[in-house]
C-alpha cells in the first residue's frame, strides 16, 4: 500500500499545483509542501490561494510555500502565469495539472471555448507549454495531469462542438475533456522522447473523492451517484495517485495511476486503466494539432 509516507524528499525540487487552493489539489500540495518542496499554489484567486498557503504553513512542513493567480479560462492569464514564474524561477521539477471543473451550467472560456474542454484540457495545455524550457532545465521533470475514470464514456472528441457550436451536454463534455486529458498525457510522452528530452509525462485520477468537483450537480443528481458509486474517500487519499506519479520511482512514463480497488474507485495508487481510445495515436496527434493552432501555441517552439 502506496501512502504519503512512501513520497521520497523533495528538498530542491520546485513544483506547480494547478487548482491547488482546494480539494485534491490542496492535499497534494501539501503532501509535497511537507516533503521538501517549494510549491506554488495556483489559483483562480490569490485570496483562497492565501488561505491555502496559510493553512498548510501551519503545518510546519519542510518545504517553503508561493502563491501565484492562474485562471485556466484564460489563454492570455495563463501566458502572464508562466511568464512571472520564468522571471522568478530557472527550473521546474513537477507540474500538476490538476484544475477542474465538472458538468457547470453552459459557459465558455475568454477564449470561446466550452468551459470543462477548455480549463480541463486547453488551458492546461498552454500551461505545460509555456513551461516546457523550464521542465527540461530540471533532471527529472515531471508532468501529472489529472484524469478520471469519467474519460471511458466518451467514444471521441466532436471536434466541431467545441465552443459548443452545436449542442452541450454537461456531462458529455466532462467526459471529453477528460479523454483530451488522457490523450494530451500518452501524446505529450511520445513527443518529449522524439525530441530527446527526459521529461516524464503521466496522468492519474482519484477514483471518488469527497470534493467541492460536485458543487454544479443538482441534489437528486449527487444523491444517485453516491447510490451509485458507493462512499467517497477522503480529499488527501484521492490525492495519493497523483502524488505517486509525481514522486514515485516506481511510475513509469506514460503511465496512468489509480485507486487500485473496486473497479479504481477507492484504494491506493496502482496502475489504472488506459483504452483503447486514449492510446489512439492518430487521434492523439490531431487534438495536438487542434489545440496548438486554438491556443496559437508551437509547443516544442515556446520560449
Ligand atoms: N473528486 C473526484 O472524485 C474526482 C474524480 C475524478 C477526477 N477528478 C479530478 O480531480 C481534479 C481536482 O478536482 P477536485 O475533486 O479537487 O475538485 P474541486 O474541489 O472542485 O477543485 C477544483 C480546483 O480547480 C479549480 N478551478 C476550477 N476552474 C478553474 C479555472 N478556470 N482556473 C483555475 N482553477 C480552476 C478550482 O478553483 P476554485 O476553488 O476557485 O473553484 C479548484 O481549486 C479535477 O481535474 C477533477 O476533474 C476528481
Amino acid at each position: 500500500m502506496w501512502t504519503k509516507e512512501n513520497i521520497p524528499d523533495q528538498t530542491g525540487k520546485i513544483a506547480i499545483v494547478t487548482g491547488a487552493n482546494t480539494g485534491i489539489g490542496y492535499q497534494t500540495a501539501l503532501a509535497l509542501y511537507q516533503a521538501g518542496a517549494h510549491v506554488i499554489i495556483a489559483s483562480r484567486s490569490l485570496e483562497n490561494a492565501s488561505e491555502a498557503l496559510n493553512n498548510m504553513e501551519a503545518t510546519s512542513g519542510k518545504g517553503s510555500l508561493e502563491k501565484g493567480l492562474l485562471n485556466l479560462a484564460s489563454l492570455k492569464d495563463i501566458q502572464k502565469f508562466a511568464d512571472n514564474f520564468i522571471k522568478k524561477h530557472k527550473k521546474l521539477d513537477i507540474l500538476i495539472n490538476n484544475a477542474g471543473v465538472m458538468t457547470p451550467p453552459a459557459a465558455k472560456t475568454n477564449d470561446g471555448f466550452e468551459l470543462q474542454f477548455g480549463v480541463n484540457f486547453l488551458g492546461h495545455f498552454a500551461l505545460t507549454a509555456h513551461l516546457y524550457s523550464l521542465l527540461k532545465q530540471a533532471p527529472d521533470a515531471r508532468v501529472v495531469t489529472l484524469s478520471s475514470g469519467a474519460y471511458k464514456s466518451a467514444q471521441q472528441i466532436d471536434f466541431d462542438n467545441l465552443r459548443s457550436e452545436k449542442s452541450y451536454d454537461a456531462f458529455r463534455e466532462y467526459a471529453i475533456s477528460k479523454l483530451a486529458d488522457m490523450q494530451f498525457t500518452l501524446e505529450l510522452q511520445r513527443r518529449v522522447i522524439q525530441n530527446g528530452d527526459r521529461i516524464l509525462s503521466l496522468a492519474a485520477h482519484p477514483g471518488v473523492t469527497e470534493t467541492s468537483l460536485s458543487r454544479h450537480m443538482p441534489e437528486e443528481d449527487f444523491k444517485a451517484a453516491l447510490k451509485q458509486f458507493g462512499e467517497l474517500m477522503p480529499a488527501w487519499q484521492g490525492a495519493l495517485s497523483p502524488l505517486f506519479a509525481a514522486t514515485s520511482p516506481l511510475a513509469k512514463a506514460g503511465g496512468y495511476y489509480g485507486p487500485d480497488e473496486e473497479n479504481e474507485l477507492r484504494g491506493f495508487p496502482g496502475p489504472a486503466i488506459i483504452n483503447e481510445i486514449a492510446n489512439d495515436k492518430e487521434a492523439a496527434n490531431k487534438l495536438w494539432q487542434f489545440a496548438e493552432n486554438a491556443t496559437g501555441i508551437n509547443f516544442f517552439k515556446t520560449k
